[in-house]
């Protein structure tokens, strides 16, 4: 028995926050973040929308978009660094509560920006093993909840929005997910980090004075981290499996930044029409980047039943982690 990515979906809030909005938040310009970043605009979820709401529309549409009942999903798992609540319940359960989903598991994993890898690693084995048949897995982001819309050095990068996929079980062998290799090293935690509100640093008057409830990054220091492991990842993954750059037909790396995803592209030999890019119109969405960027070219047409993709992430943690895998959705909508 085999996984297979079924399906893909995705939702983005409807309000866009862009580099010119941001000019008259923080002392920034269009031109910095364009040149520095790639990123032009994101969308940011209104106050009533809460990350199991994003996850929940991309659901349905990774659900219909599999051909299968809600009934017939038998665990729901969501990747998110901005979950509804801090400790419970998680978002996973929430998302099930708002599909109608009942008595399957449903749990949250912390991850960061590799959380989609992850999520596909997990789904995997649960799959092959037999446990499960038809995982709903998730990555779903309310960031702008957790960033200081003072601090220039993170609010210009980061947008909401949610991705989502149907991993189901097949016995052929040409739908199957390859590989996922995925890694983690805690001492590089500092780098990007949201100190507060956790055990560490408990909700108490002081910290929120200081903002802990806020993400911090050492951007120069992760961006030279990133290009190196999402480099290595990809040159790993090839080789484990024994798959040339050129079999690859799209590469779809986190959207952090366009200088790290030109840096890793071009060190691989990956044409640009190879290369998903959706940074300029959503930022980063962490756990969520990778799935919208599925979305995107499975909507606009650009893979199709069989295609090989790879898929590259990195992020906090630091965490990071690659995918080969078939894309075995069938319908255009
Ligand atoms: O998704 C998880 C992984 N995340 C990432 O991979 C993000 C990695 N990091 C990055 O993408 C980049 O490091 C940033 C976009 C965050 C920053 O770009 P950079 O080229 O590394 O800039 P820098 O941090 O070295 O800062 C250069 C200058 C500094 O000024 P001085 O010291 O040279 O005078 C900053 O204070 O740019 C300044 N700066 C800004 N200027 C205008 C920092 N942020 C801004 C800003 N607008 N928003």
């Amino acid at each position: 028995m085999y996984a297979a990515l079924r399906s893909i979906g995705s939702y983005v809030p409807k309000n866009i926050l862009t580099n010119y909005d941001l000019e008259k938040m923080v002392e920034t310009t269009n031109e910095w973040i364009t040149k520095r970043t790639g990123i032009k605009e994101r969308r940011i979820a209104s106050s009533d929308e809460v990350t199991s709401d994003l996850g929940y529309k991309a659901s349905l549409q990774a659900i219909q978009r599999a051909g299968i009942r809600v009934d017939e999903i038998d665990m729901v798992i969501c990747a998110t660094l901005s979950p509804d609540y801090l400790t419970m319940p998680s978002t996973a359960a929430m998302i099930s509560k708002k599909l109608g989903i009942k008595n399957v598991m449903a749990f949250d994993i912390s991850a960061a920006c590799t959380g989609f890898v992850y999520l596909i690693s997990l789904a995997k084995a649960f799959v092959e093993s037999g446990a499960k048949k038809n995982i709903l897995i998730v990555g779903a982001e309310k960031i702008s909840s957790i960033i200081d819309y003072e601090d220039r050095s993170t609010c210009i990068l980061f947008g909401d929005g949610a991705g989502a996929a149907i991993i189901d079980s097949t016995e052929d062998k040409n739908e199957a997910i390859l590989d996922v290799i995925a890694s983690a090293d805690g001492n590089y935690g500092d780098l990007l980090i949201t100190p507060g509100c956790g055990s560490k640093n408990p909700i108490r008057e002081d910290n929120v004075k200081d903002k802990l409830q806020y993400m911090k990054m050492a951007g120069n220091e992760v961006f030279k981290i990133a290009v190196k492991t999402l480099t290595n990842d990809v040159i790993e993954i090839l080789q484990k499996n024994n798959i040339s750059p050129e079999e690859i037909d799209i590469f779809i790396p986190h959207q952090a930044n366009f200088r790290i995803i030109e840096a890793v592209r071009s060190k691989l030999n990956f044409s640009v029409e190879k290369t998903a890019l959706t940074i300029s119109k959503y930022g980063n969405t962490s756990s969520a980047s990778i799935p919208m960027a599925m979305n995107d070219l499975y909507e606009n047409k650009k893979i199709k039943y069989g295609d090989l993709m790879l898929l590259d992430a990195f992020g906090g943690g630091f965490t990071w982690g690659s995918a080969l895998v078939r894309f075995a959705g069938k319908n255009f909508n």
